[in-house]
Parts: structure tokens; sequence; C-alpha cells
């Protein structure tokens, strides 16, 4: 949450801090803003909502220097105004930062009697005000900002800049993401590679508790204790990082597209010959006692339906968990568990503080992510890639699909290890898994149709979903995404749990979105079905041509999709799910790619 970059440039660096931050919006949009050194004096412009607020303000009153950091804001602490936003500047010195300072009401009370006092809601404020302070007791830059860093409990990413320094940058990195860019008598800081894609693919990604002294030709990096460290230079994969959206209206759009592409290719990754292969060490299941799924939102969904795959084909006992609930619980972790975290951004807080909970408890710490260098990768012992590419559109679409591919491969290498499944039946499976791109496309012409549901789901103000084994999950996911970016209250229930309350919702003004191919639960399915249409609810079926056939005439809307192995549903019923979402928020008029309130990548618990 909340993007930040910074640029020591051999040229104007306004142009280059608003491109890199337009690159970094998926983290937060309520506010963006910049500031410079030009001629050794600090400047900075701001601007409530998207960052075009910021670029038109810019036309009008330009910001000159050729060192500058910027920001692009979720706000945590304190409302989106111009006040709240991000560069804060006390005299001499400016910070951008990711993160939440827990400590910055005790900082604030201290500052106070100094004679410094917050003309901010924000709790980064605070960061500034104490450099300022120890700037004005004689300490030099560095030795300032490091003063104030020893300070700071909680997360963050943090960029400072000087008045009268116009060749130093201070980062430090403690809990959130930050990485350096080499460029050609430039240097660079960004949130991630993504923001620095265009400017270089020479990246340095600082570690837990890492202090970096930049200048355009030196980099200086102290961890936590103050020992000086040297940090490997990587070439990033700059194609990696292309975002447009390649003529689609929006990134979610273009992503969902894409979907039968990506998992070409990340089939292709890891199913050679038949057989699955693993990086690295691989896993070995046969002698796993028990897996422990944890993850966040959509990625939790993931895990929800891996859960019943890895049962089901494998008989190994899975605990799946939601990150924020997981880590303060603080479970016992037996001897021959191993914990497995899924996440697309691979920073989520809650997901890394988790795995940090299992480092030392659990046998072996495992990932499935979508960033390879994400902090989550680098702290797992292994990181298994989802090839989604990047994902912009705050709603997960290809990252969900290329999770559940991955976890679907693993559960069944995990059948075959366990002797539960015959290499006959998974080399059939996974001959299945191969044609299930072209299938997708299929899934994906059925577009016209459910954008005609969509626009009377669009008038609905609280949606039900409801599925049944594999297509709970699936219910879950289709409900999270209609909410997250119709705004239309939607939620999902196991199919059987209706009668047990839910049902009391239904009436006609309520449609039910009902996901279920014809599998072996489809006769319970529809009979919870039925009870719904009895009750004069409006029942959106989603199934195959035999469900369709078999649900009966009285059902309000049909979304056919073609018939596959039950095993591999979910990743064919995600696309529907998601396609109803996508119009339902475009009949609806609201922003897809950035609804409100969201950020992509959650980096505060
Ligand atoms: C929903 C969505 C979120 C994320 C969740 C976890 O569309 O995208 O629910 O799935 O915030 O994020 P990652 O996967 O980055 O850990």
């Amino acid at each position: 949450m909340c993007g930040i970059v910074g640029v020591l440039g051999d040229h104007e660096v306004s142009p280059t801090l608003v491109e890199a931050l337009r690159r970094l919006e998926y983290r937060g949009y309520d506010s963006a803003g910049i500031a410079t050194v030009n001629k050794g004096t600090l400047d900075r412009r701001r601007a409530v909502g998207k960052l075009v607020n910021l670029s038109d303000l810019l036309v009008h009153d330009p910001l000159p220097g050729k060192s500058g950091i910027g920001h692009t804001r979720w706000a945590t602490h304190g409302a989106p105004t111009t006040g709240n936003a991000h560069p804060h500047q006390a005299g001499p010195v400016a910070v951008v930062h990711n993160g939440i300072i827990e400590n910055f009401r005790e900082l604030r009370t201290e500052l106070r009697e100094h004679g410094l006092s917050c003309t901010t809601e924000t709790d980064t404020e605070t960061v500034a005000l104490l450099t300022q302070h120890h700037l004005a007791q004689g300490l030099d830059h560095v030795a300032a900002a490091f003063a104030t860093l020893d300070r700071l409990q909680g997360a963050f990413a943090l960029v400072f800049l000087f008045e009268g320094e116009d060749d130093l940058m201070i980062a430090a990195r403690k809990g959130s993401p930050l990485a350096i860019g080499h460029g050609d008598g430039e240097m660079y800081v960004g949130s991630d590679a993504i923001a620095l894609a265009p400017l270089t693919d020479r990246i340095t990604y600082l570690a837990e508790g890492d202090r970096a002294v930049i200048t355009r030709k030196t980099l200086d990096i102290m961890d936590e204790g103050g020992a000086a460290v040297s940090r490997p230079i990587k070439t990033i994969q700059i194609d990696a990082t292309r975002i447009d959206k390649a003529g689609y209206k929006h990134f979610m759009a273009k992503e969902i597209a894409e979907q039968p592409t990506v998992l070409a290719g990340a089939l292709a990754s890891y199913v050679k010959d038949g057989t699955i292969h693993l990086p690295g060490e691989g896993v070995d299941f046969s002698k796993m006692q028990r897996l422990t799924l944890v993850a966040c939102g959509t990625a939790f969904y993931a895990c929800l339906t891996a859960k019943y795959w890895f049962e089901q084909l494998a008989r190994l006992p899975v605990e799946v968990d939601i990150a924020s609930e997981f880590r303060y619980r603080t479970p016992p972790i037996p001897a021959g568990t191993t914990a497995l975290f899924v996440s697309q951004s691979g920073e989520t807080a809650d997901t890394l503080a988790a795995l940090r909970y299992c480092a030392g408890k659990a046998d072996r710490i495992l990932s499935v992510v979508n960033v390879a260098e994400s902090s989550i990768a680098r702290d797992s012992d292994l990181a298994l890639p989802i090839y989604a590419g990047v994902e912009v559109g705050v709603a997960s679409t290809k990252a969900f699909t290329c999770q559940l591919n991955v976890l679907l491969l693993l559960a069944l290498k995990a059948a075959v290890d366990r002797g539960e499944m015959t290499r006959d039946r998974q080399v059939e499976l996974l001959t299945a898994l191969n044609a299930l791109p072209g299938i997708f496309n299929v899934a994906l012409d059925r577009d016209a149709v459910i954008r005609k549901a969509a626009r009377r789901i669009a008038e609905a103000r609280d949606v039900l979903f409801l599925g049944r084994g594999l297509m709970y999950p699936l219910a879950l996911e289709g409900a999270l995404k209609l909410k997250e970016i119709s705004y239309i209250h939607a939620e999902a229930y196991a199919s059987g749990e209706l009668k047990h309350g839910p049902i009391a919702l239904i009436d006609k003004t309520v449609p039910v979105v009902v996901m279920a191919p014809r599998d072996s639960l489809f006769d319970k399915t529809v009979s919870n079905m039925h009870e719904v249409m009895a009750r004069g609810g409006k029942v959106l079926l989603i199934s195959d041509a035999a469900g369709a056939a078999e649900a009966g005439a009285d059902v309000w809307q049909t979304i056919v999709l073609p018939e596959v192995p039950e095993v591999l549903s979910p990743l064919l019923y995600a696309l529907p799910a998601q396609l109803l979402a996508y119009h339902t928020a475009i009949a609806k008029g609201t922003d897809v790619d950035q609804p409100r309130n969201l950020a992509k990548s959650v980096t505060v618990e």
C-alpha cells in the first residue's frame, strides 16, 4: 500500500517521478505528491485523488529539480486531503513513507516537548519532524535520518530528501519492500521494480532492516545494526514488468482475457513430458503429515479450493486459514507440518507475518507467488512462481487461476507421492489440464450472455452466491469480486448451509448465483436451488450443458460452460465469476481497475 519513488537524475525529474508513480498507482490512489531539490531548495506539489490531478497541477505549477521523491497514497492515518498527502516536509527534510509508524503518538508528544508540532493527521509527519530535530541538534544528514530510524516502531519503507543536498537520498526498509535502481549516472528508489522498469533493469533489493545512503555514483547499505553490507545487483526481465492495457478498456478486462495464454505458459513451465517438475529441490509429499495453507482474500479462496484437492486426491490433512487470524491465534505447529503461503504480490503484511511465525516451527516453508523477488518468496524455503505476469487491476483475476493451477499441480503430485493416485490417472488429468487454456477461450466467448445477466445484477442491492464442494470457494470468490468492484453487497454460502439461516434473505429482489457443474454433488445443489426458487429467488445458474438441462426451466438465467473433469472445474468457473463482476461494475459505472478504498498490495495489517 502506498507507492514510493525517488530519483537522483541528470535531467528534470518531475516527469520521471510522475511516470513512476503511474506504475505504482495500483498501490493506492487517494492522493499523490512529489518533492524536489532545485539549486538547493526543497519544494513539493501534492494533490488529492488520482495521479492525474497531480500531473494537471504540475502543468500549471511545475516543479523543477534534478533530484526528487514521490508518493501515491492509500490513507491509513488521516483522511485523503492535500495536507495529509506525502511528501511530508519539516523544514529542510522531506519524506515519503509506505507502512505504519506505530509509535507516532508517543513521538508526537516528544516532539511537542521540543517545540515541534504536527500540522497533519498522519503518522509519517513525525518522521520528518524528528529528522528536522536531529539536524537542528547538529547531526549530519545521514546521522539524523539514522537516529530517526532508530526510534521508529512498525512497518515502513521510507525515502528522505534534504534541502541543500541535491545528490543525496536516504532509503530504509523494515516490513515494506524497497528496490534501488542503478542507472548510468542516475540512481532510483521504488516500492518495486515495476516502477523503475523504464529507467533501469539493474536492481538491488534492500533486505529487512537495511538502510541505504544513495548518491548518483554510490550506494552504501547498512543493516539494522549499522554494519556495512553488500546486496547483489540483479538484472530483471523488463518484459515481465510491461504494463499496458493492450487496447482493452481496463486492465481487469485484459487480465481476464489473458488467462488462456498465461495458463498455457504456466503449465509449460511446470509440466514436461507428462511429468510435474517443481523448481529447486521440489516437494516430497510422501511423508508429509499435515499441510497448513495461509493467505488473504482471493489467495485465501485459492487455498480453500486446494484444501479440497489435497484432502480428496492425496488424503493429506490440510488446515487453511486467513493470515490475519492465523498470525495472532498463534496456533501450535505440530512436527511434520509443512506451511504454504499463497500471495500474488508476495508482500501482504499479514501473510508475511504468518510465514515468519511458522519459520523454525514448520518442517518447511513453501510459497506460491507471482512476484519472484518478493519478501514472501525470499523468506520461503521454496517459492513456486505462478507465472501470471504483472497483474495491475486491483481485483485479482489471472493470478487466482494461476494460483489454482500451481496448487492443483501440487495436489496431483501429492496424490501420486502418497500412493493415492496412479501415474496413469495423473497423466490423464494433466492432459485435461493442458486442454484447459483452449476451454478458457470458450468460456470467455460467453461474454455477451454474461453481460446481459450483469445488467440485471447491477440493479440488485444484495446478491447471494451458492456453491458446494469445490464450488464453495468459487462462490466466495465470485461474491468478493462482485462486491469489490461493483460495490453491491454480495455474500456466498455453502449451498447446504442455506437453510440454516441465510434462506431468510431470499425474495424476488435477491439474485442468487448458483455455481454448479454437473458433478458428484450436483443433485444436492439443485435441491438447494429449488428451495431458493420456491421462495421467489431469481437463480442465475452457471453450469455445463448437462447441468443446465437437468436444472429445469424455472431458472432465471443460465450460463453454460464446457464440461471438464470435476477436479478442474474451479479454474474454469472462475472466469464467468470474474466476467460477471466486471460487467456489473461497467453497468454501474464504477472504477473497475481502481475501486474505492482498495489497493493492490496490502503492506499494512
Ligand atoms: C481481491 C484481491 C485481494 C488479494 C489479497 C491478497 O481481488 O485481490 O483479496 O487477493 O489482498 O493479496 P496477495 O495475493 O497479494 O497476498
